[in-house]
This record gives structure tokens, sequence and C-alpha cells, in this order.
């Protein structure tokens, strides 16, 4: 080989080299970086074939040298390439989380579970089943008819401040969302005739600003009986046997009159503080008794306005699921059942 020659080859290892150097660095994935490495650093790729040539038996010593030298930092380099690159893939794939350590702790599969809202308020309406009652649900948008004048309360009765907002814009009769769930009283007595006990589990709205006890939106369980010869003796006794149920033997309710438009009479229930038994603790801020629900035998306005011929008797209730679940749980502030923070949450199981 003469001078020239060997400046030629030299020249084409280069050009081999650079060719070489970029298609390992730039191997898309460990297919293709494999392929280039066979193909350039085999047993027979391109760097094997160019080392045959120092098997040429007229090549000159000093000639040799300088071909042997070059062919050797060839195989170096390329040597790095395909090992940077090889690091390169292996760490960006374990960045996109598809390669998989086997040494790290398992993922444990995310266990999801009821709201402690939806808990309380299964379990609430799970016990007036077991007492007879079939539950029944009716629409968040109310009538203002159904949510108020059906239930005695008309439009200048001074409750109406308490309950009266969130009205839809609508052309037709005034839609509002509802603020109890005493209109699925009317939705129900308009379509069924008695005797039924129905329990009505759902979601309100109320004009209250938020603080922690009071919520703009909430839920209730209403309850209605309607059927011969009702007194308000029954409503005590099945409020009563719910609640041992529900807090547990010790359980008691106190009936204190009160006033409702669609009841008469009608009556608040408190029940026994279940932290102090009636001595007086912060819970009841010592009272001994914590005011839990609504209640009345249905007023003869509601059924005549249902469509119920005179005499028909009956009892109802309502009460806030939210208010429960905290006394149950002993949680201080309504708004962490709505902050739907996993923290709080993951403490119900
Ligand atoms: N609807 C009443 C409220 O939201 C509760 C209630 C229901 C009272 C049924 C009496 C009878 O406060």
């Amino acid at each position: 080989m003469s001078p020239q020659e060997l400046d030629s080859l030299l020249g084409e290892l280069d050009t081999l080299l650079g060719a070489a150097a970029r298609e390992l660095a730039e191997a898309a994935d460990a297919d293709a970086l494999e392929a280039a490495r066979v193909r350039y650093l085999g047993r027979r790729g391109a760097l094997a074939q160019k080392f045959e040539l120092l098997k040429d038996p007229v090549l000159p010593p000093e000639e040799k040298a300088r071909l042997g030298q070059k062919l050797n930092s060839m195989k170096q380099q390329l040597e790095q390439a395909l090992g940077r690159r090889k690091a390169s893939l292996i760490s960006s794939k374990a960045r996109q989380g598809t390669l998989t350590d086997l040494t790290l702790p398992g993922h444990r599969p995310e266990v999801g579970r009821l709201h402690p809202v939806t808990q309380t308020l299964d379990r609430i309406v799970e016990i007036f089943r077991g007492l007879g009652f079939s539950p029944v649900v009716g629409p968040e948008v109310e009538t203002e008819f159904n949510n108020f004048e059906a239930l005695n309360i008309p439009p200048d009765h001074p409750s109406r401040e308490s309950f009266d907002t969130f009205y839809l814009e609508t052309r037709g009769p005034p839609l509002l969302l509802r603020s109890h769930t005493s209109p699925v009283q009317i939705r129900f007595m308009q379509t069924h005739r008695p005797p039924f006990m129905i329990v009505v589990p759902g979601r309100v709205y109320r004009p209250d600003a938020v603080d922690a006890t009071h919520s703009f939106q909430f839920h209730q369980v209403e309850g209605l009986a309607v059927g011969p010869g009702l007194t308000f003796g029954d409503l005590k006794g099945v409020l009563a046997a719910w609640a041992q149920e529900m807090f547990g033997s010790g359980a008691r309710l106190r009936f204190r009159p009160h006033h409702f438009p669609f009841t008469e009479p009608s009556a608040e229930a408190d029940l026994s503080c279940i932290f102090c038994q009636t001595r007086g603790c912060r819970v009841c801020s010592g009272k001994g008794w914590l005011e839990i629900l609504g209640c009345g035998m249905v007023h003869p306005q509601v059924f005549s306005t249902a469509g119920y011929v005179t005499g028909a008797v009956g009892f109802a209730f309502g009460m806030g699921v939210e208010r429960i679940a905290m006394l149950l749980y002993g949680v201080e502030d309504i708004r962490l059942f709505f902050d739907n923070d996993l923290r709080f949450l993951e403490q119900f199981r």
C-alpha cells in the first residue's frame, strides 16, 4: 500500500467513524442500537472487516502501526458511543416509567370507598327500610309551588326567608333548587293512594352563609307515612326505634313543640347527647340534648293540595344527614365533608 493509498484509507475510515458514531448516538430505541452495534462493532461488522486489512502480508510495519492505531481508537470511540446511548435510553425509559425496577415495593391499588355522608345516608335509609318504609327520590330542581305553596307556605310566609334562593331563569312556572325534601311528599301523594310509608333521601339547597355548621348545600332524609289511624304516638315510636338502631340502645328522643306550616301539630326532636348521655358536654354545649330533626302530623291543607279527600291522616319528618354524620363521627366542621381532601375522606372505611 502506497502512502497515498494509506492516506485515502484513513480518510475513508474517518467517514465510517462519523457515520457509525452518529447512528449509535441517534438510535431511537434498544433494538435500533443493537442493530447499529452489530453493523459496526459486530464480529462481521464494518470495523472487523477493516481490521482484516492489518493481515495484509505486504503492509510495511510503520503503515501497519498507523492503521492499527487508527482502528483501535475507532473501536474505542464507537464502544463509548454505544455505552452512552445505552445509558441514556435506559434512563429515559425509567423516566417514562416503562422500565420496572423489581426491587421497588409494589403499588397498592387504590380502593375507593363511599363518602361518609353517603354512608350515613345509606344507614339512615336502611334502618327505615327495616321499619317498613320504601325509598323514593325526587328532583333537585323543583317547582316553587311544590317547594312552598303545596306545603302550605304562602308567598308572604316568614319561613320563606330562610329557604328562598337559587331560582332558575325560566319562562314557565318558577323553578328553584329545592330547599328541603318535603316537596317529594307532594309529588308522591299526587301519584299514589294511601296507605304507604316512604323515605326520601336527597340533596337540598339553602341561602346559608358557609361556616362550621352551615352549608348552602346538604342532604336530608324525609319520611312520610299516610294511612288510617296513624297517630303522633306512631311517629314517636318509629323515630325512637330508628334512633336506637342508629345511635345505640341508650339513645333517647325528646320532642319539643315547634312550628312547620306543613305539619300540625309539629315538633322538633332532640337526641340525648351520645357523648355525655345528657350530663352536658362540649358537643351539646352543656345542654345534654342535640336537635336532629323536624316532624309532625301532616297538615290537612297539604293533603287537600295533593288531591286527597278529607280524612287522610299521616305523619312526616325530615332530618339533616351531615348533622348526623358529624355526631356519629365526631366531625366538628361541616366543610370537611365538601372539601374533597383525601386525608379526611380516607379515614372513613
Ligand atoms: N322540611 C323541614 C325542614 O327542612 C323538615 C320537616 C320535614 C319538618 C317534615 C316536618 C316534617 O326543615
